[in-house]
């Protein structure tokens, strides 16, 4: 059995590096200044004023938590930002949670009961996870081929009297930043009566609305769903906003069908005491910020990854970005090629996402670099010039692409 390359590099002292010290995205890390370009709060909000007060406000009033799980009392603070989401993604009907990953492990045995889960061969490890409950609860599980639709299409006759069955993808992949075919996944569901699960952990806050040449993330930052002009018909769309919005709170939005009965059969709804007010405070902050300038800094971010991916390229490195997000994997090689180029990169400043098996296939680790509205051209000039100095052969500077 392949052994856990995570845990190799937890031993070669690169994981849970110190930080110290933040001031927006120059870090002190184990005594060192480095830039961060492993966070992934994207819109760049997680130092405005605004957050910060929102969610002090909310506090004063609300106290430091809401005691009740929202099953037993449901104050209103909660609601309010459901009917946001709403309102920037065109879903009818949003549950919060606390995390992606809470939020698939509450819903997602619920919604396939003993039906079947058919899920894309790269789908993030978090809702992978989730399925393996469902399946403990009854459910079916099968993969099929990353993005291949037809071969999920196959299935979907094969299948034909398993019931519901759920097509579960990543809205924007992790690494690749390859979108899911919203359009054509939605067509096959209604073609076949299932349902899609999207994990848009990586699209929320960054993809938009009527995309164009000139502007390739769209406008609103409502998600994967608006940016293909989809529909929420038979679609549960769930993400957070712990990356692009900087702050905290998973959550799902719902079909019609599932708006009276799934919540109250979700473990997060039943049990949990909801995140903070102040958690909720900087959630509702984040997003007026995101209806008065989210736009302006997608834009920041798009010019600073066409200069970073350019960079990159010149520098011999074969990359894959779609839509200039702002996800950026640079292939290094074998893990001990990793650990090395980790090593030289955080000497030179530069500290990334190191990304080795079970996220990536053993051979082909990489680092990610996240890039941010937060980031300058000096930082990406910074980046480039250590990544320039890496000893990483031509061979090893391609990207197959085949992950998690
Ligand atoms: C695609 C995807 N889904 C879910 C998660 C986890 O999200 P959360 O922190 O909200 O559980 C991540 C985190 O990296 C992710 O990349």
């Amino acid at each position: 059995m392949s052994k856990n390359q995570l845990k190799l590099l937890d031993e070669s002292g690169l994981a849970g590096l110190k930080i110290t010290e933040v001031n927006g995205r120059e870090l002190v890390c184990e005594g060192s200044k480095v830039i961060d370009f492993c966070g992934t709060n994207y819109l760049g909000f997680d130092f405005q004023p605004e957050l910060l007060q929102r969610g002090e406000q909310y506090g004063r009033r609300w106290g430091t938590m809401c005691g009740w799980s929202r099953l037993e009392a449901d104050p209103a603070i909660y609601k309010d930002v459901e009917a946001r989401i709403c309102k920037l993604t065109g879903a009818p009907r949003a549950l919060l949670s606390h995390t992606i990953t809470i939020t698939n492990f509450s819903v997602l045995p619920v919604i396939a009961q003993k039906g079947l889960i058919l899920v894309d061969r790269k789908l993030h490890t978090v809702v992978w996870e989730a399925c393996r409950l469902a399946r403990d609860h009854g459910a079916g599980v099968e993969k099929f081929e990353h993005q291949d639709l037809n071969h999920l299409e196959t299935l979907l006759k094969k299948h034909k009297n398993s019931h519901p069955r759920v097509i579960a993808v990543d809205g924007v992949y992790s690494i690749s930043t390859e979108l899911a075919p919203i359009r054509e996944l939605q067509m096959l569901c209604k073609k076949y009566d299932a349902w899609l699960y999207v994990d848009d952990a990586h699209g929320f806050g960054v993809l938009g609305s009527d995309p164009s040449a000139s502007n390739a993330h769209g406008k609103g930052g409502g998600g994967v769903v608006s940016h293909f002009n989809g529909n929420y018909d038979r679609t549960f769309y769930v993400s957070s906003f712990g990356k692009a919005f900087c702050t905290h709170s998973g959550f799902i939005t719902l079909p019609g069908e599932f708006t009276d009965n799934l919540p109250a059969k979700a473990l997060s709804h039943i049990y949990s005491a909801p995140v903070s007010p102040h958690t909720l405070g900087t959630v509702d902050a984040a997003l007026d910020l995101n209806e008065r300038i989210g736009d302006g800094e997608r834009a920041k971010i798009r010019q600073l990854v066409q200069y970073f991916c350019d960079g990159v390229r010149r520098l011999g490195y074969e990359i894959e970005n779609h839509r200039l997000h702002p996800v950026i994997f640079v292939p290094i090689g074998e893990l001990s090629e990793l650990i090395v180029a980790a090593k030289a990169l955080l000497a030179g400043g530069v500290f990334t996402g190191l990304r080795a098996y079970p996220v990536v296939p053993e051979n082909e680790c990489g680092v990610r670099f996240a890039i941010t509205s937060l980031h300058t051209k000096a930082h990406l000039d910074q980046a480039l010039k250590v990544l320039g100095q890496l000893d990483v052969s031509k061979a090893r500077r391609k990207c197959s692409n085949v992950a998690a």
